[in-house]
């Protein structure tokens, strides 16, 4: 089989990728000429595991071809998938469908027959009816089926997620076209019949609001942790363990009752705003995803008033370490990390920040206060620090030398955001340790 894929990105590069690994022929097209150039001499523009070696390899087999030329990369395809971005549109909150319709233009100009077009962007419910009508719009004479095949991947297991979902939903139309586009997807996907990966075969409609539905009760159960654990800080509980008990509960699960400074990242922020606003102009409002909303981005905020306490209420001339700014480990990417609520209060009340990421540091500098040191390892940040914050759990962080992490510092404050350290170890090795939502 052979598909285009518009868009480069964390999903488009990954989920080309794998398809190549499966092997389909992909064509991926991305608009940034200098990422395709790159791509093609073997550079791989984000940071995930694994990648680098299955881009090469499925280069290298010519299964993997990157282009700038649409109508190239489309000769031939049994698809071709949208996986452009979806921002916040600025002011309101919308998803920002502008990258899509424009996409799906050109998708539409360039097609040189029948075309299945597959959006696999996060898009509002709707969407895929607009985009119908954008084709039609710019190619009226062609039959071209639209789909929507949403992606769960995570940043940071991106490939292990492709490979082996939970479950892959494919949303498509009513009739002989949507039949068409249905059996397109379902081979393409043929692979993960091995492994019996479930098949969620809906209309468009399901399709693209499954993935915000489950994208904001996952942010929903982290906020709801973290309000627990701030309840735990109160009353003297430790939310570790009251996440075990609930988790252990099988109509609850383990995953994602991890405590810490609010969630962040490429997805929830984006994605729970985007379901806000659509349930709101539906008429249908979406109360435990908006109040989520708020209770997360307080919660990002009050992070550096923790620092600021913890350093007796005044950061001024003091030295701050910070460990890890990516959202969370294992992924350069640094859309609405926690470090982009914490580190900026602190530099405007005059803290000094010595920072340091395994691979986010190229990104921060362009999105965090001119004055922050980049610092080449954990110790180096740590060097002559106040007090250290731990705020992405890269696993380097987890077994660094309590001995030497108190040699290198000046003071002896340690606010650990993600809980990865011993309370009783940390003040063993002599500092005044704070984590979330533990005594
Ligand atoms: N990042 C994730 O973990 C993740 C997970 C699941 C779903 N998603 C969704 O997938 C979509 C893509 O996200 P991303 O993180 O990969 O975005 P990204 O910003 O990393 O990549 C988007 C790419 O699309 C390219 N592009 C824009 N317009 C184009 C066009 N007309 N033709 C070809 N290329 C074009 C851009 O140059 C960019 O390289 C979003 O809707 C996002 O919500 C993301």
């Amino acid at each position: 089989m052979r598909i285009a894929m518009l868009g480069a990105g964390y999903v488009g590069l990954v989920s080309g990728a794998c398809f190549a690994e499966f092997g389909v022929e992909v064509r991926l097209v991305d608009t940034d000429a200098a990422k395709v150039a790159g791509l093609r001499e073997g550079r791989i523009p984000i940071y995930e595991p694994g990648l680098d070696r299955l881009v090469e390899d499925n280069a290298r087999e010519g299964r993997l071809r990157f282009t700038t030329d649409l109508a190239e990369a489309m000769a031939g395809a049994d698809a071709v998938f949208l996986s452009v971005g979806t921002p916040s549109r600025r002011g309101d909150g919308h998803a920002d469908l502008s990258y899509v319709f424009a996409a799906a233009e050109q998708v539409a100009r360039a097609a040189a027959g029948p075309l299945v077009l597959v959006t696999k962007s996060t898009v509002p419910v709707g969407t895929g009816r607009r985009v119908r009508e954008v084709v039609r719009a710019a190619r009226p004479d062609l039959p071209i089926e639209v789909a929507s095949n949403p992606e769960f991947l995570r940043e940071g297991s991106a490939i292990g997620d492709f490979m082996r979902p939970d479950r892959v939903v494919i949303g498509t139309g009513d009739g002989p076209g949507g039949e068409r586009a249905l059996a397109v997807l379902k081979r393409l996907y043929r692979p993960l019949y091995l492994i019996e990966t479930p098949i969620v075969a809906t209309s468009i409609e399901t399709a693209e609001l499954t993935k915000y539905a489950a994208n904001a009760f996952l942010a929903m159960k982290v906020t709801f942790i973290n309000e627990v654990a701030d309840l735990c800080e109160r009353v003297g509980a430790d939310v570790h363990d009251v996440a075990r008990g609930m988790g252990l509960d099988g109509r609850i699960g383990r995953k994602f009752l991890r405590a810490g400074p609010g969630y962040g990242g490429s997805c929830f922020p984006k994605d729970t705003l985007a379901l806000a606003r659509t349930a709101a102009d539906a008429g249908s409002p979406v109360r435990l995803v908006e109040t989520t909303i708020a209770v997360n981005e307080e919660r990002k905020a009050a992070m550096a008033e923790r620092v600021v306490a913890a350093l007796g209420g005044d950061v001024a001339g003091k030295t701050v370490a910070v460990l890890g700014l990516t959202f969370k480990p294992e992924t350069d990417d640094m859309r609405d990390a926690p470090s982009l609520s914490v580190l900026p209060p602190l530099a405007a009340a005059g803290a000094k920040l010595r920072a340091f990421d395994p691979a986010g540091t190229g990104t921060a500098r362009q999105l965090l206060p001119a004055g922050v040191h980049y610092a080449a390892n954990a110790l180096d940040a740590a060097k002559g620090a106040d007090a250290l914050v731990l705020l992405t759990e890269w696993n380097e962080f987890r077994a660094l030398s309590s001995a030497r992490l108190r040699e290198a510092m000046r003071g002896d404050v340690v606010l650990d955001f993600r809980n990865v350290y011993d309370p009783e170890a940390m003040r063993a090795a002599g500092f005044r340790y704070h984590s979330i939502g533990r005594p």
